[in-house]
């Protein structure tokens, strides 16, 4: 990986962290998104030690805020002449209804519309790799409801945290094969991925009983892991990429489409897990 640039949002925490420090130790430059400068600042210099790669740095972005992600695009374009891999990860589930800065809901905002917004912002450096790739962080959640409620893209007629979590990740999966079809001859992939239940912060921001029910029910499930071990399916992508293409059909055929693309790696990767 030595010479690629990459960008990780949400690279301060859980599976996001994990994937920066991974890509550290192979040689690339990584630019870790994060919202909080004291907590991005810690994050960045302890992978420098713990990698012992200097090319290690952060820029600091407010994903629920359209604002923040146009001036992201704009600093990493002043400092980069181009971008590798782009891997869309930051992401919550929100129990509670909650508006953005700009008006959104929280959720489609933040696991949707910054993939969506980021992505096109760096679509022209993403090109000027000439062999990009694009990783969305989605889930196993998106399976979780029948479809995108057009309708009401705000659940403002009624609120469910999981359920507007699922249409979230449903998005990112559908936005992925449309943004694979539309970059056909290009030499970038999209790709979209869901890690298994992790022990992350995830559902932190909900409080720590939240957070209990999410680690018990995989615990109970029998999938939790650790976000080491998530980072397998992302492995997978930056080694032997996917070109994805857009099958003809119904949700439920991009569905098995997105499922059959994605196995679980069950090999470790030596050099990345072993240190
Ligand atoms: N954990 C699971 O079981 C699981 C399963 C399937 C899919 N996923 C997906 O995996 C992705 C990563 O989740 P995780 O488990 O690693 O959770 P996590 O530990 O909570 O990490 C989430 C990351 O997103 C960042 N973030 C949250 N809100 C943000 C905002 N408004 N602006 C900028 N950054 C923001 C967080 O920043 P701070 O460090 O500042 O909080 C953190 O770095 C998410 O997209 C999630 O949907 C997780």
């Amino acid at each position: 990986m030595d010479g690629k640039i990459c960008m990780v949002t949400g690279g301060t925490s859980g599976i996001g962290k994990a994937t920066s420090l991974a890509l550290a130790r192979m040689g690339a430059t990584i630019i870790v998104v994060g919202r909080d400068q004291k907590k991005s600042k810690q994050t960045v210099d302890k992978m420098r030690t713990v990698s012992g790669n200097s090319l290690v740095d952060y820029l600091i972005a407010d994903l629920s805020s359209q604002k923040d992600i146009y001036e992201l695009a704009k600093q990493f374009k002043n400092q980069y002449n181009h971008l590798d891999i782009l891997v869309n990860n930051a992401g919550a589930k929100f129990v509670l209804r909650k508006v953005t800065v700009d008006g959104y809901e929280m959720t489609f905002a933040l696991n949707h519309l910054a993939y969506f917004l980021l992505t096109n912002l760096l679509l022209d450096v993403l090109k000027d790799s000439g062999n990009a790739r694009i990783i969305n962080v989605s889930s196993g959640a998106h399976r979780g409801i029948s479809g995108i409620a057009f309708d009401d893209l705000q659940s403002q007629k009624a609120y469910i945290g999981k359920r507007a979590y699922a249409q979230s990740k449903l998005a990112n999966v559908i936005f992925t094969y449309e943004l694979s079809r539309r970059l056909q001859g290009t030499g970038i992939t999209a790709n979209a991925l869901a890690p298994p239940g992790t022990a992350s912060n995830f559902c932190k921001n909900n409080g720590m009983i939240s957070w209990f029910k999410h680690i018990t029910a995989h615990v109970l499930a029998g999938n939790l892991v650790g976000p080491a071990e998530a980072l397998q399916r992302q492995v997978s992508i930056w080694q032997h990429p996917l070109t994805y293409r857009v099958l003809p059909g119904n949700i439920s055929s991009i569905r098995k489409r997105f499922l059959l693309q994605m196995p679980l790696m069950t090999k470790k990767e030596p050099g990345i897990f072993g240190k």
